[in-house]
């Protein structure tokens, strides 16, 4: 029996530089598409996988992101004064469990493997999900929710996996890919970042991991990799050959919202899959051909 996955890391202490000056004032997890901020879907995919303890790896500024999980007492009263029933019961179907949610603080950005670092007393000896809230993701089956059936059947480390054209793989992790079955791929190697030419494949590491705990021994030396920053991607290689790990071509759609153009594309591919806004976005899309 392999220990059951309760524990999500969220990282959110980044700058988002590349969404000056939306994000002078505002964290970038708290930029919506539609109707709600990036940070609301991730958690959401999180616990549709079953997961229930969450720690947000904060920084200055980001306060709004643990401000939207708290119960707004005066704007719940006032939605039911005003009987807005329906919004006010969408708000409470959201609502948290409480002590379900703990922040750490990353002082100063050393990269994403210091900031999962950083949440080693909330790991501790459990397996742990991580989830980068800037890849949206629009699948059937919830991202993580195929993760954690992965880890489910291997007992070992995941990660989500897609093909990339090769000239892009240098903005990624890359796997080196050994045996295959289904949609797993057995990964043999982990690099972060590496040159077009020097990549192993074109298979790209997006935000959703499955991890042991084991990760956080290796980060703890904090080797520096790729852009002189504490490299998840170097910490996760070194469990290779000594747990199992895998890649998981995941099925579904990943929107880079840390990018501009990604997140513009997520805007319209989640309006158009809601009934309430569908038929107006395809008409005014049609105004811009
Ligand atoms: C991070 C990881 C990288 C991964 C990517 C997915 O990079 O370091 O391995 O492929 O997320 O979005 P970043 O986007 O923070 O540069």
């Amino acid at each position: 029996m392999v220990k059951p996955l309760r524990k999500a890391v969220m990282p959110v202490a980044g700058l988002g530089t590349r969404f000056l000056p939306a994000t002078k004032a505002l964290a970038k997890e708290m930029l919506p598409v539609v109707d709600r901020p990036l940070i609301q879907y991730a958690v959401d995919e999180a616990r549709a996988a079953g997961i229930e303890q969450f720690c947000f790896i904060t920084g200055r500024g980001k306060t709004a992101i643990v401000e939207h999980f708290d119960v707004a007492y005066e704007l719940e009263k006032t939605l039911e004064e005003r009987g807005k029933t329906e919004i006010l019961q969408e708000l409470r179907a959201l609502a948290m469990p409480p002590g379900s949610i703990v922040t750490v603080r990353q002082q100063v950005p050393m990269g994403l493997g210091h900031a999962i670092w950083c949440a080693r007393s909330f790991i501790g000896d459990d397996p742990f999900a991580i989830l980068l809230p800037d890849d949206l993701m629009l699948c059937d089956t919830p991202c993580m929710a195929q993760l954690a059936e992965a880890y489910a059947a291997t007992g070992g480390n995941v990660v989500a996996i897609e093909e990339v054209p090769r000239e892009r793989v240098n903005r990624y992790g890359v796997i080196a890919p050994g045996a295959t079955r289904g949609n797993l791929v057995e990964v043999t190697g982990l690099v972060e970042k590496p040159p077009v030419e020097k990549a192993p494949s074109n298979l790209t590491i997006i935000g959703r991991y499955v991890l042991m705990p084991e990760v956080i021994g290796h980060l703890a030396k904090m080797e520096k990799g790729a852009g002189g920053e504490v490299q998840l991607t170097d910490g996760m290689a070194k469990l290779i050959g000594r747990q199992p790990f895998h890649g998981l071509r995941y099925e579904g759609r990943r929107f880079d919202c840390g990018d501009k153009a990604g997140f513009l594309e997520a805007q319209i591919a989640f309006a158009l899959k809601r009934p309430d806004l569908a038929p107006q976005v395809r008409a005014f899309l049609d105004k811009y051909r």
